[in-house]
């Protein structure tokens, strides 16, 4: 019978040997899959596994400082690499939803490359990719697994990209991957995240990105999230967020008519994200927060709440 406890031995020990003493590279993303598999790493070669953590700009308020601070708690030897700028400035003026997929994607592997040849003589690229990620192509997990994915066949590739790959939880289905975690005494808070996007803020800002629209929304995201969690409804949705959308709504103060950003709300149930029912939040959370945000975020006068399934509405809106 398949117990986390049996697959941690075995795999540390298959990791040790298949390894030995060589360097491992791995990029963390923040989400479950990554942190495992780092987790895995960290207790079969200790800090021959060299973890790089990238800041594209676009995570959650204060989600690279938090995260960093958790993974460096947990005894792994990170590298946090704050890229926000370089992000912003190649995505400046891009408003379309795939072609700010790619710039994210050609953005992170430009970093990870760089970040990669400072390690040296690694041999090994290690990946959270887990079972159902090899079947789908789009990976809800996101993040460096997702880049690579989409990357693989393009011509030329980044140096990281020859090193030998180890994937410990590619057998694993997600529901496993969070046992195994909790059987290494990862924090719940790590382990019970909502999937969050590889382009992250970047495609809940519908339209061009900027620094401004940026911290608008992760205010928002914010105010959402840190809700949910003090309502006791986080553990109840499977993913949430909030759009900033691209319209102007008209708003009034005083004798004044005023022109603000509207936002939306998304929360959804899903078992694997390729079908997904909104969520029926209790009204009272849904006015304390939409009051909340409209008070406390300068430039936002509207927030709306996403009924729509999926199919035919994705999760993301772009
Ligand atoms: P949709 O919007 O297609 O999303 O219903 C399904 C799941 O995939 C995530 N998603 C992405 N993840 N890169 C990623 O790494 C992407 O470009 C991307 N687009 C959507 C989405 O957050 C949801 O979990």
């Amino acid at each position: 019978d398949w117990t986390p406890d049996a697959f941690v031995e075995t795999t540390v020990e298959e990791l040790r040997e298949e390894i030995g003493d060589e360097k491992v590279i791995l990029g963390l993303s923040g989400g479950v899959d990554s942190s495992v598999a780092a987790m895995l790493l960290n207790k079969a070669i200790g800090d021959h596994l060299y973890c790089i953590f990238v800041n594209n700009g676009l995570l959650r308020k204060n989600e690279f400082e938090s995260v960093l601070d958790q993974y460096k708690h947990m005894g792994l030897n990170v590298k946090g690499v704050d890229a926000s700028a370089r992000f912003l400035d190649a995505l400046k003026g891009e408003s379309d939803p795939e072609g700010k997929r790619k710039i994210i994607g050609r953005v992170f592997i430009e970093v990870f490359d760089d970040e990669s040849h400072k390690v040296e003589n690694a041999k090994w690229l290690a990946q959270g990719t887990i079972y159902p990620d090899r079947i789908e192509s789009v990976s809800a997990s996101g993040g460096p697994s997702a880049v690579i994915k989409s990357h693989h066949n393009v011509g030329g590739l980044p140096d990281y990209m020859k090193l030998k790959v180890v994937e410990p939880l590619k057998m694993l289905f997600k529901d496993e991957v969070r046992r195994v975690g909790a059987s290494m005494d990862m924090s719940a808070e790590i382990l019970g995240r909502h999937p969050f996007p590889g382009p992250g803020l970047g495609i809940r800002i519908l339209g061009d990105i900027t620094a401004e629209k940026v911290a608008i929304l992760q205010e928002v995201d914010a105010i959402f999230i840190d809700g949910l969690k003090k309502w006791g409804l986080y553990d109840k949705v499977w993913q949430a967020g909030a759009m900033l959308l691209p319209v102007d709504s008209v708003g009034v103060m005083g004798d004044e008519r005023t022109y603000e950003k509207c936002v939306a709300l998304r929360a959804v149930e899903s078992t694997d994200g390729m079908t997904a029912d909104w969520v029926n939040l209790p009204y009272e959370f849904l006015q304390k927060t939409s009051n909340d945000i409209i008070n406390k975020v300068k430039g936002v006068n509207r927030v709306v709440y996403d009924i729509s399934s999926k199919p035919p509405a994705t999760i993301e809106w772009e």
